[in-house]
């Protein structure tokens, strides 16, 4: 008995000694933002586990915070048996690799933002990998990436190399996606993750969200809301194939794994060699997804969009106005109404090149960037020369990273399609991709808007267009050993090319497009002033689309067109104030051909652009708030704040007839409780009796606009208001 005891006092002797050790070793990381903390602390063993992901804490009490079994950055390896964010083969054959902590370092880039790096290395082998993070302290969004580097003496194969994985130990997790197709992009549909892995992906390399968007918002304990509750909401950076996968396992704890969908791409790492994730940008709120939203916005309009502190300007495109079919004198006739009515700019679309082969439909002359002269017989100079004219700006469109087979750029270089030997060509719209893996190709890439740019000074906007995704893959380029990197460099390629254009053309506008919304991130859009979301231009649809691209992407890009009745897509036919004030909730501009309009029609365009530019400056630098959702009730309504709170916009549409009058109530939000607000509708409906009317003109102290609201009834299919809510 007593030596049992002696025994038992000894085993307790030996993990108080253990204890006392580990305390000592143990080390904490804190990434820290305005308002959260990411804090990781390691184990016993060295490995860095994630312990806590939240609200900040106080400093003082950080130690209390207990270290998780979560890894930092699970490894295939030893015990692992979840989905690793990193798997390797080794130069030796070893399949298996175990990352330990070495050290960190933690340093101010900016005012603004604060860098931490970690070394992780395994414990036999030369093999790192950092993880690194910004944090943006004001807006709280952490932007997450891996750096992977080894010192074997032979080439490591990577398999899985996630840009960052996130873990929580929560009883409930609801997962919202953002999918879709061509017209049809950004819905938004949630689910409760159950015990398994739920993968959200894209495959396709190239225009990689056509199928759906490399977002996610997580509602934590229960659906995620707009004004409260735990919600994390990330996405990645970067245009190419992507992953994002949520596992929930035996106990409950979730693990969110992001990065370059690793699929097919198994990437050989040479000696000393980095490999760099893109990055997964997240953000973690304890008042709902809306703050998600503001926080995105705001941080867009500094880091993840081009100049998100100019202006943009209102435009007219001719794609739904002539298609493919259009001369100088169409052309022309159109710069001359977009002047009149008040556009700030033209956008000449598809169409006005090849002369072998003429692109006169999607089937030929991709490629061949020399201007139509059967079109064109005066050349791009007369049209420019035209807008200068009537005082407008000019843009062109553009798709340099691809070729029609009939073409001469592919009679000259077959070789730099993307396409697998001996198998048949694939085209899909009648188009192949150019490999820009190939640095030959980028040059070539980059010389269509170089030389464009420079002999036509006067260019003022590109629209970047890019119409197909990678099927049949195979690089004429890349070694045969290495023909899995092609998703990835072909990525980086198309990235290195972005950046030499801005480089020399810092000045040009410039509207990323991919068919549509294929390709939206902030890998991209730094390079871009604007965005094209959709080939959809029905108004009813748009309410939908943009309601889902606005958790992530600013409203300052968000390119929305006037087009015209029957939709060309939808075939649905609204009223042109319901579908100006749809556009105007965004970036707005107008895609149909202005002769065809009445001119009281043309009367109520002029009007309403000299609106918007009046209050541009609220969609383009205010703060987010959606006050009824389209997904919830017929009555949609959404505001923008001004920051300093003295002006507000608010946007209210009905969706379905309403015989007794939808009288939900406006509350608004973000104003100052304290100060006195008049609202004013704008825009308004000509020949048409608004029941805002009864409101018109009035005082209301902010307190009593967000706690009582704005209340009037709209009682038509595609009624539309929009009011101004103005500080004294
Ligand atoms: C797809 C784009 O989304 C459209 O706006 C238009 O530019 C066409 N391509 C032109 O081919």
């Amino acid at each position: 008995m007593m030596k049992k005891k002696r025994n038992l006092n000894l085993v307790i002797f030996f993990v108080l000694i253990t204890c006392a050790a580990f305390a000592q070793k143990q080390t904490v990381v804190v990434i820290k933002t305005a308002n959260t903390n990411l804090i990781y602390k390691t184990d016993k063993d060295g490995v860095l586990k994630q312990s806590y992901f939240g609200k900040q804490l106080a400093d003082a009490e950080i130690e209390n915070v207990q270290v998780t079994k979560l890894d930092a950055y699970p490894a295939f390896g030893k015990s692992y048996v979840n989905e690793p964010a990193f798997r390797a083969v080794h130069a030796d054959g070893n399949l298996t690799t175990e990352l330990v902590y070495v050290k960190h370092e933690t340093r101010e880039l900016a005012k603004d933002i604060v860098l931490t790096r970690i070394q992780l290395k395994d414990k036999f082998y030369d093999l790192s990998v950092y993880l690194c993070f910004k944090a943006y302290q004001k807006d709280n969004i952490i932007e997450q990436w891996s750096e992977i580097v080894h010192e074997e003496k032979k080439d490591v194969t990577l398999f899985n190399f996630a840009s960052s994985q996130l873990a929580l130990d929560e009883s409930s997790y609801w997962l919202t996606e953002f999918y879709g197709d061509w017209a049809s992009e950004m819905n938004m549909r949630e689910q409760q993750l159950s015990e398994g892995i739920k993968v959200l992906e894209s495959k396709l390399g190239v225009r990689s969200n056509q199928f759906g968007h490399a977002c996610f918002l997580l509602g934590v304990n229960g659906p995620a809301k707009e004004n409260d509750g735990t919600v994390i909401g990330g996405t990645l950076a970067w245009p190419g194939s992507w992953q994002l996968e949520f596992e929930v396992d035996q106990s409950k704890n979730l693990r969110v794994i992001s990065g370059i969908n690793p699929f097919a791409s198994q990437y050989i790492l040479k000696p000393k060699e980095i490999f760099k994730t893109p990055a997964l940008l997240y953000t973690i709120s304890n008042s709902g997804k809306g703050e998600i939203t503001r926080r995105f916005h705001s941080w867009a309009r500094q880091y993840g969009i081009y100049k998100g502190d100019r202006s943009r300007v209102t435009l007219l495109n001719n794609w739904e106005a002539t298609y493919f079919s259009f001369d100088d004198k169409i052309l022309k006739q159109i710069i001359g109404d977009a002047a009149d009515m008040g556009f700030d700019l033209f956008l000449l679309d598809d169409g006005w090149f090849g002369n072998k082969y003429p692109r006169n439909d999607d089937t030929a002359g991709l490629g061949d960037w020399d201007v139509n002269k059967k079109k064109l017989p005066h050349g791009l100079d007369s049209l420019l020369k035209e807008s200068e004219n009537k005082k407008i700006k000019f843009g062109i469109w553009i798709e340099p990273e691809m070729v029609n087979p009939k073409s001469e750029l592919y009679e000259k270089h077959p070789e730099w399609a993307i396409t697998a030997p001996h198998r048949d060509l694939d085209p899909s719209r009648n188009q192949l991709i150019l490999d820009l893996s190939n640095p030959k190709v980028q040059d070539h890439v980059f010389s269509v808007v170089d030389n464009l740019l420079t002999k036509y000074p006067a260019i003022a906007y590109l629209k970047w267009d890019c119409n197909r995704y990678i099927t049949n893959i195979g690089s004429s380029y890349l070694p045969a050993d290495k023909q899995s990197h092609l998703w990835i460099k072909y990525t980086e390629g198309l990235l290195s090319v972005f950046n030499r254009v801005r480089a020399k053309f810092p000045e040009v506008r410039m509207m990323l497009c991919s068919g549509g919304g294929g390709r939206i991130d902030y890998a991209s859009m730094p390079f871009f002033d604007e965005y094209w979301i959709s080939d959809n231009t029905d108004a009813l649809d748009r309410i939908f689309i943009q309601w889902g691209t606005t958790y992530f992407f600013p409203p300052i890009g968000l390119a929305s067109h006037v087009s015209v009745v029957p939709n060309h897509i939808t075939q649905r036919t609204t009223p042109l104030k319901f579908r100006f004030d749809v556009a105007m909730s965004a970036k707005l501009g107008m895609d149909l051909q202005p002769k065809d309009m009445t001119k009281a029609e043309k009367d109520f365009s002029r009007n309403a652009i000299q609106v918007y530019n009046g209050i541009k400056h609220i969609i383009q630098n205010g703060d987010l708030y959606r006050l009824l959702s389209p997904y919830e009730s017929k009555r949609v309504a959404m505001m923008y704040t001004l920051p300093d709170q003295k002006e507000a916009l608010v946007f209210s549409y009905l969706l379905k007839k309403e015989i007794y009058g939808d009288d939900q109530t406006l509350y608004l939000k973000g104003l100052d409780p304290k100060k006195l607000y008049t609202l004013k509708e704008i825009n308004k409906a000509v020949d048409k009796y608004s029941w805002f009317s009864a409101l018109e003109g009035k005082k209301y102290t902010g307190e009593f606009l967000m706690t009582y609201g704005v209340r009037f009834p709209m009682y038509n299919e595609f009624e539309s208001v929009v009011f101004q809510v103005i500080a004294d």
